[in-house]
């Protein structure tokens, strides 16, 4: 863990981004764009999927659709910026975050729901709290775009929450125990020192 010196307060993630990786995203904000860019289509994709996991349930579909176009809008409003600033278009694959995070979720219902609904309550609240804390360091004209990111994050982080009390409610699972497990997880490839820069990744591994 970073050695931040306030204590580091937040309902569900465990370490703040290090100083390290904040460097390095100033570094090299081609790549952050990119990533960041396949994020937002990511998220969009992710919420496409779980309507059609869970087809019967309209009060999933309907947030997780008008949450896919808004992560559609986020991509445009990245790719605008890719556009602007000149910055050539390459092919990344992904980083180690999501697809560990992802090991996590149970393969079995009812419990899957409930995983699912978490680890993407965790990747929304890394979202918003990495646009908070990249913001002021990266400056113009990556900053009004992140701060504008990070109150639809915020949401995000909340109805994914909503949705995991509910599926946790119906399948009598503690949901307090599974956020625990994935705050741990996440909170480690967030500190551990990742070869892989992506907008989701530990500091740089060679520092
Ligand atoms: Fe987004
Ligand atoms: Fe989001």
């Amino acid at each position: 863990m970073s050695g931040a010196a306030a204590p580091f307060a937040h309902p569900l993630l465990r370490a703040p981004t290090p100083d390290a990786w904040i460097a390095q995203a100033c570094a090299t904000p081609d790549v952050l764009m990119i990533d960041h860019a396949n994020c937002e289509k990511k998220a969009a994709s992710t919420a496409l999927a779980l309507m059609f996991a869970y087809a019967e349930d309209l009060e999933l579909a309907g947030k997780m659709s008008r949450l896919a176009r808004e992560e559609l809008r986020h991509y445009e409003q990245v790719a605008n910026l890719i556009g602007a600033l000149k910055i050539v278009p390459q092919r990344l694959a992904p980083g180690r975050y999501a697809a560990q995070l992802r090991r996590l979720v149970a393969r079995e219902e009812p419990e899957r729901e409930v995983d699912l609904m978490v680890c993407g309550a965790f990747i929304e609240a890394r979202s918003c709290e990495r646009f908070a804390a990249l913001a002021p360091a990266i400056g113009a004209p990556w900053s009004d775009l992140f701060l504008g990111l990070h109150d639809a994050e915020a949401r995000h982080f909340k109805v994914y929450l909503d949705l995991a009390r509910r599926a946790a409610k119906r399948a009598e699972v503690k949901l307090q125990q599974r956020v625990e497990d994935f705050a741990a997880l996440e909170a480690e490839l967030i500190t551990r020192p990742d070869p892989v820069f992506r907008f989701h990744s530990g500091p740089p591994a060679a520092s």
